[in-house]
């Protein structure tokens, strides 16, 4: 009995390499499809391999949710960065029935964590220990969430699912020049956060067309095939977790792990004009914030202003500004706090909000607060849609790139860190600048506020948009103007996704804006009205798919990086 418990995973995954696909042979360099026009099925992800994946998956006779499954586990191989098993996410779900379903997988808290543990004894926020090394991961989500997804919604078997990460890790793949220049800029901090060379460090400069071989992490993933949810939250990979955690004295216990569940919320619904959007509620403020939004600007003549004109900046501007302040006062993991979603997302309440815009004069985050009710920037999304009309949007994290920098010995993986994304301190920013307070503060078995927005909208009843974005508290933002450049400004897909992005939070007190995409002429505009205008780097990798009006799919895979899109 314990031998075939102990060779199982071995048995398991030399049967699937048998039986696999064999579609992520994509010859180096890859040729990345940045925009594809299909008539059943599109696949848009990070990683034109990832891509492929989930597209080998469609072609045999999976579903929407198999594809993201198998999508998940292969952006944890060619996309560490941000893919993962070490981390969490969140899936919306629409069926071909127009059921939906929204799945958190967010990472939890230790149950030995304190509301203080990022603070020193004089109360002063210690940055760093939420962000690299030992203490700044939550106890991950993404397999018991894969799990759950396909004992719900899976067709074909867990095992075909896992088995081409198993072998992308096994026999390695090439990596681009992104990812070779990325890894290179990463590699003293890998070692000084990991206890073993691992796998993403090597001697020499990282070049593209290099091969990555991640063995430890094959056999992570086997053990995960062969013994679905348990192969990482029990047994030898749950032991390789509490090893690394006793050695440096981290938190997260074998009981942490082992009690991991994940959570199929209510998905956070509601109308702007004639779209209908199906969207991620807390712990993730993205939901909200999107809904309140587009609520805010529904009432003004955005189309009339016209695509980055003063007017519609100003307007979408002071719209994030309202809406990020009240993620600020009012938004946390709801089994913890009592999030007023029926108010945050109240109509009346969402216009109360914008009765002090003045289209002409900026407002002061100082003056505004949250409202009162009776309450490296990573990520990767990816959106697919199947030939039976089931769609499925993900967004999934180990929150800065390449999370804690933590490679758990002898398994391989990367741990996320993601316990950043709580507020250390009322007030202190974390990474993303963000402040919050009570609402969003450390407690044992809580899961940090997140701003993933992955969404599907419907118009007319069926669907008509999958998308979302990486980018920390960008990514609601992004999304917010990539429905308003389609739905408002009448821009094609791919240029609604290639146009320039511009993002405001509250605080700081500024609008950041992508180099180059609106003009001197504009930005000195907005500084006349009081707007402190920041130029940066790119904000955002959407992905998204749309129904185009002869009922084509159109996927797009942002260029700002390698994402690929594909479909049939
Ligand atoms: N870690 C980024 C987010 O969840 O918003």
């Amino acid at each position: 009995m314990s031998f075939l418990r102990k060779y199982l995973p071995v048995l398991v995954a030399f049967f699937l390499f048998c039986t696999v696909v064999g579609a992520q042979i994509v010859p180096f360099p890859y040729e990345i499809q940045k925009t594809v026009v299909a008539d059943s099925a599109v696949v848009v992800t990070a990683h034109p391999l990832a891509t492929s994946v989930g597209l080998a998956i469609l072609h045999k006779g999976g579903n929407a949710v198999d594809a993201a499954v198998a999508v998940q586990f292969a952006l944890a191989v060619v996309y560490p960065q941000a893919g993962n098993i070490g981390g969490g996410g969140f899936m919306i779900y629409r069926g071909k029935d127009g059921q939906t379903a929204a799945l958190d997988y967010r990472e939890k808290a230790p149950a030995a964590a304190t509301e203080t543990m990022f603070q020193d004894s004089a109360g002063n926020v210690i940055a760093v220990k939420s962000r690299l090394g030992i203490f700044a991961s939550g106890v991950p989500g993404t397999v018991d969430g894969m799990w759950e997804a396909h004992r719900k919604y899976g067709r074909l078997s867990w095992g075909e699912l896992v088995t081409p990460a198993i072998e992308l890790a096994e026999k390695g793949f090439q990596i681009t020049e992104q990812e070779a220049k990325n890894l290179h800029a990463e590699r003293y901090t890998f070692v000084r956060q990991s206890s073993v060379m691992p796998a993403f460090v090597k001697l020499e400069e990282w070049q593209a067309g290099d091969w990555l071989i991640q063995k430890e992490l094959a056999q992570t993933l086997a053990r995960i095939a062969g013994y679905g949810r348990d192969g990482f939250y029990t047994g030898g990979t749950a032991m390789l977790i509490v090893n690394e955690m006793t050695k440096r004295g981290g938190l997260i216990s074998y009981e942490d792990l082992s009690t991991y569940k994940s959570v199929w919320r209510t998905p956070l619904e509601f109308d702007y004009k004639d779209l209908h959007i199906i969207a991620m509620p807390p712990p993730s403020s993205g939901g909200i914030i999107l809904r309140q939004l587009l609520g805010m600007i529904e009432g003004y003549p955005l189309k009339t202003y016209g695509f980055h004109s003063v007017q519609a900046i100003h307007l979408m501007a002071e719209a994030e500004r309202r809406s990020y302040a009240d993620r600020a006062g009012h938004m946390g993991d709801p089994d913890f706090w009592k999030v007023p979603l029926k108010q945050l997302t109240d109509t009346a309440y969402i216009r109360s909000r914008m009765a002090d815009f003045d289209p002409a004069k900026v407002s002061a985050s100082a003056g505004i607060q949250a409202g009162k009710v009776k309450e490296s920037e990573e990520t990767t999304h990816f959106s697919i849609v199947d030939a039976e009309g089931n769609a499925v949007s993900v967004t999934t994290t180990l929150n800065d790139s390449y999370g804690s920098r933590v490679v758990v010995t002898g398994a391989g993986f990367i741990l996320n860190n993601e316990m950043d994304d709580f507020s250390a301190k009322p007030g202190a920013p974390n990474l993303y600048g963000a402040v919050g307070g009570k609402a969003n503060a450390v407690a044992p078995g809580k899961r940090p506020l997140s701003s993933m927005t992955p969404c599907i909208i419907t118009r007319k009843g069926v669907a008509w948009m999958v998308v979302g974005t990486p980018g920390g508290t960008t990514i609601p933002t992004s999304v917010f103007q990539i429905i308003a450049n389609v739905a408002e400004f009448d821009m094609p897909l791919p240029d609604a996704v290639k146009a320039g992005r511009f993002h405001h939070q509250w605080k700081p007190d500024k609008i950041f804006v992508e180099e180059g995409a609106v003009s001197e002429e504009i930005m000195n505009q907005l500084g006349a009205m009081g707007h402190i205008v920041e130029p940066r780097g790119p904000i955002g990798r959407v992905e998204a798919i749309l129904r185009l009006g002869d009922g084509r799919w159109q996927g797009v895979a942002d260029s700002r990086g390698d994402d690929a899109a594909g479909g049939y």
